[in-house]
């Protein structure tokens, strides 16, 4: 299936806004008072205090579900081809389950497209961490030429200005006409939404014992000590939210350099994000550029000591781990699946 292709299922989009508001409502973040703490309201293992909202774009229902239709809507391209769904789908763990995305008229680029799940627990946006926040971010592909294609972000603002109910959606929203502003904050508030907990990981850890079986729980310990995963899968969120060189893609002729695009120092070349864990089994293939295309591969491809180049980082060396231990660690990797977006569907309608 072309990524572009977005299923138009007719959901309705009535339970997964009703989770949404009740989920806001229980953290206090909409103007009804919470009754229960705010702790006990994010599904279990995520932190709430690590749940980043920006003083200048609060989230309220109305914003998200604005961002819900900004999300899904195509005519978010000058030949209604590409949506932001396109490369994000809900199906595909908010991935487009391709090695590298393909946006408008087809055209493929460099690095693969990371979940939108969980974003709201990270500061950096983007393989090499280039975007500061989500409402930055999700301005970056409207102008890019082989994502949305528009020519500049005038246009994207003309385009969603043309159509009537867009305008009094923003008008209700943000009391004020169609901006680029208002469109990033839109679809950054609806991300937030996006996120992913209370997997048979987190149950485990808060006290289940049964969540995980004795494979899972045996691959659990073979992340944390002999396979030294945790040092940079770190925290509830399994990322540091630091940038490493795996080697991943430094054999190619002009290797992608990754973060040392963005600072331009010696040490950061070929060196990317540490990307969330949860839901990884829904986002194959992996790393930025999708060249590995299994979990089973992932962890071999770590066994061996990753790709030897002039700046490997030096946590990662051979870990000599037996078949037997590579299979429980992918084991463990999948009971990180968790609940908190399977909800999330295309609108069942659009404003026209
Ligand atoms: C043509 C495919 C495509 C489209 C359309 C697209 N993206 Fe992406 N997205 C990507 C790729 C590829 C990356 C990684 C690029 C990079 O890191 O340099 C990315 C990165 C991201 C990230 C950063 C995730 C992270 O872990 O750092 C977010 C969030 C995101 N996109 C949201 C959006 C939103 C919102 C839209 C619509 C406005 C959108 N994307 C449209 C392919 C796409
Ligand atoms: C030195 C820090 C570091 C260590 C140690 C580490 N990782 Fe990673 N991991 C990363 C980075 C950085 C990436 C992305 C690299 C890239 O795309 O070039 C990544 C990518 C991944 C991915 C693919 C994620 C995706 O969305 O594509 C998986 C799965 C993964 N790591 C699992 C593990 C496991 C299992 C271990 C332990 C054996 C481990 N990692 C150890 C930093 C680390």
């Amino acid at each position: 299936m072309q990524p572009h292709d977005i299923e138009k299922k007719k959901v309705s989009p009535v339970p997964f806004m009703a989770a949404v508001i009740i989920l806001l409502m229980l953290m206090g973040l909409v103007a009804i008072r919470a009754t229960r703490s705010p702790k006990a309201t994010l599904p279990l293992g995520l932190e709430t205090e690590a749940y980043h909202i920006p003083a200048d774009n609060r989230m309220t229902t109305k914003k998200i579900q604005l961002g819900h239709l900004l999300y899904f809507d195509k005519r978010l391209s000058p030949d209604d081809s590409v949506a932001c769904a396109s490369c994000h789908r809900p199906n595909a763990g908010f991935t487009d389950n391709q090695p590298v995305s393909t946006g408008i008229r087809g055209q493929k680029g460099g690095r693969s497209a990371p979940t939108v799940i969980n974003r709201v627990f990270s500061t950096t946006q983007f393989w090499d961490g280039r975007a500061a926040s989500l409402e930055e971010q999700a301005k970056a592909p409207l102008t890019n030429p082989i994502e949305h294609g528009f020519k500049d972000e005038a246009a994207v603002v003309e385009k969603v200005s043309s159509i009537r109910q867009y305008r009094e959606l923003f008008r209700a929203v943000f009391n004020a006409d169609v901006t680029m502003d208002g469109i990033a904050k839109a679809i950054a508030a609806f991300e937030r939404t996006v996120i992913s907990g209370n997997s048979k990981y987190d149950r485990y850890k808060a006290g289940e014992k049964k969540a995980l079986n004795e494979q899972e729980i045996r691959g659990l310990q073979v992340f944390e000590d002999k396979g030294n995963c945790e040092v940079c899968h770190a925290g509830f969120n399994f990322t540091d939210e630091d940038f490493h060189n795996l080697g991943v893609g430094m054999d190619a002729e002009k290797p992608d350099l990754g973060r040392y695009g963005v600072t331009h120092d010696e040490s950061d070349k070929g060196a990317f994000k540490t990307p969330t864990l949860r839901a990884i089994s829904k986002t194959a293939p992996y790393m930025h550029d999708g060249s590995i295309a299994t979990l089973e591969e992932v962890v071999h491809f770590y066994n061996v000591g990753g790709h030897p180049n002039a700046n490997l980082s030096p946590l990662i060396e051979p870990l000599g781990l037996s078949e037997q231990e590579e299979k429980d660690m992918v084991a463990f990797l999948k009971a990180l699946d968790g609940e908190g977006w399977q909800d999330i569907t295309p609108p069942g309608d659009f404003p026209e």
